[in-house]
Formats: structure tokens, sequence, C-alpha cells
């Protein structure tokens, strides 16, 4: 396992799966730069870690991902205010509901604005410092949602296939040059975005964040969280879709 002592920068940390990343990361001692949309809850969340911590490591920063302009100058302004960063986690997303009979662009838009280029926009600006210093780690959060095109929401299963298209290619790029990318698909996790869904068998935030930070330390390439999705996707990848568009799931 390879150890790592920079700055880290999550983005997507006010709550669920990218709260319990960031706090998994202060708790071990690292510098947190915790980025989301909501300031108030940010701060709180920010207060409430360092209080628990004793120690001033995790810090806000208001950002909207899909604000793709507003990516470099912050990546500078954290290294500047925390010192270089070394581990970037990508793990915010919208999944707006949408009807089964719904063509709606404007929530496809902004889920590829967000879900993907707003990742793509991160990994761009890791990549290139993580490239020129030989070393660094990209953690996308996609989901198994990119799999398979299925009838409930079409933008959210394109937005996720095209970061982890993306972030498969780049990974190809860099490892031979020392830098890890890891593409983590969560199946069902409790969070605010599945608040009310009624998911059977979905695992915690936190749970999700310890195995997220366990295939880190793996140097995974692609992990499926927890790894029993990795197994009903392979069933499902593999249902022909002259079967799977009849069982409209
Ligand atoms: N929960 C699941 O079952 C599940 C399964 C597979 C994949 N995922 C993926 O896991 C990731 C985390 O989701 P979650 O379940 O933890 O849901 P969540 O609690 O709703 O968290 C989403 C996070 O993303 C942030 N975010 C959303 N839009 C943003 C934007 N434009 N700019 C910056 N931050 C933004 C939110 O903060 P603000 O609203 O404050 O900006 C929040 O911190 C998502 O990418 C989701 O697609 C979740």
């Amino acid at each position: 396992m390879e150890r790592r002592n920079g700055t880290c920068i999550v983005v997507g940390a006010s709550s669920g799966i990218g709260l319990a990343v960031a706090r998994r990361l202060a708790q071990g001692g690292r510098k947190v730069a915790m980025l989301a949309r909501r300031e108030r809850e940010l701060a709180a969340q920010v207060h409430t870690a360092n209080d628990v911590l004793g120690k001033p490591l995790a810090h806000a920063y208001v950002h909207d991902a899909g604000d793709l302009d507003a990516v470099e100058p912050l990546f500078a302004r954290i290294e500047q205010e925390l010192g270089p960063v070394d581990e970037v986690h990508f793990v915010a997303g919208v999944m707006p509901p949408v009807a089964i009979d719904e063509f709606d662009l404007a929530k496809d838009r902004q889920q590829v604005q967000v879900n993907m280029l707003g990742c793509m926009a991160w990994a761009n600006a890791a990549a290139q410092r993580f490239l020129a210093r030989k070393s660094g780690c990209f953690v996308g959060v996609s989901s198994v949602a990119q799999d398979r095109g299925r009838v409930g929401k079409p933008g959210y299963h394109a937005s996720k296939a095209g970061m982890d298209t993306f972030l498969e290619s780049l990974r190809n790029r860099l490892w031979r040059h020392g830098v890890q990318v890891t593409t983590i698909r969560p199946g069902f996790v409790e969070t605010p975005m599945t608040q009310g869904l009624q998911l059977k068998g979905a695992i915690s935030a936190d749970r999700a964040a310890e195995l997220i930070l366990k295939a880190r330390d793996r140097r995974k390439t692609v992990a499926y969280v927890p790894f029993k999705w990795r197994l009903i996707m392979f069933v499902i990848r593999n249902i022909p879709s002259f079967l799977f568009r009849r069982l409209s799931i």
C-alpha cells in the first residue's frame, strides 16, 4: 500500500458517500478540501469533522462541479492554501427523478454537465499535475448504472458510462507514469440521493467509503462496491438485448 501524506480533494463532500470518504481521510490525518454547492451544509460538516478530530484538517470550498471553468483556478487555490494535492475523489453526482414517459433535455444536460464533464474537468486538472510529479491518485465514483442502458434514467446511465469510459482511458494513459486512476461502481447505498427508494440490501455511506478507500489502497482499476455487484452486473450485462428490453428494468 502506497503511503500518501499530501492534501486530498473530495468533490461532492457535503453529504452521503463523499462526506463519508472525506471524514475517513481526515480521521487518517490527511488534510482534506471538501467541495460542494451547499455552503451552510458544507460549513457545518467541516466544523463537526474538525471538532471530532480536535484539529483543523477539513476545509470547505464552495463549488459547483458544473462550472467547468472554475476547476483549474480552484485546484491551484487549494494547492496554494493547503499544499500539494496527491489524491482527488470525484464523488459529486445528480440523479433527478425522471418519469418513464419523460424526455427532458434539461435534466439530461444537468447530469452530463455534473456527473460526466465535472469529473472530466477535475480528472484533467489532477492528471496534468500528477503526470508531472509521477505520482498521485484519482478516484472517480461512477455507478453500476453505467453497465447497461436501463429504462429508468437514460441521462444518468449515459453520464455515468461516459465518465467511466473516460477514466479507463485516463488510467491507460497514466499507469505507466506511476499515477493511479480507480473507478468505483457502487450498487445501492443509503444516502440522501436514494432516500425513499427502499433499495433492498443497501449499505451505509460509511461502509461504502471504507470499501472505496480499500480499493484505493489495493490500487484497483475498477471496484464494485460492495463486491456482490460485480456478480450481479456480470449477469445483467450478459442478458441479450432482445430479452433485456422486455424485462423493463
Ligand atoms: N447512493 C447510491 O445508491 C449510489 C449508487 C451508485 C452511485 N452513486 C453515486 O455516488 C455519488 C454520491 O452520491 P450519494 O449517493 O452520496 O448522494 P448525495 O448524498 O446526494 O451526495 C451527492 C453529493 O454531490 C454533491 N453535488 C451534487 N451536485 C453537485 C454539483 N453540481 N457541484 C458540486 N457538488 C455537487 C452534493 O453536494 P451539494 O448538493 O451540496 O452540491 C453531495 O455532496 C454520486 O455520484 C452518485 O451518482 C450513488
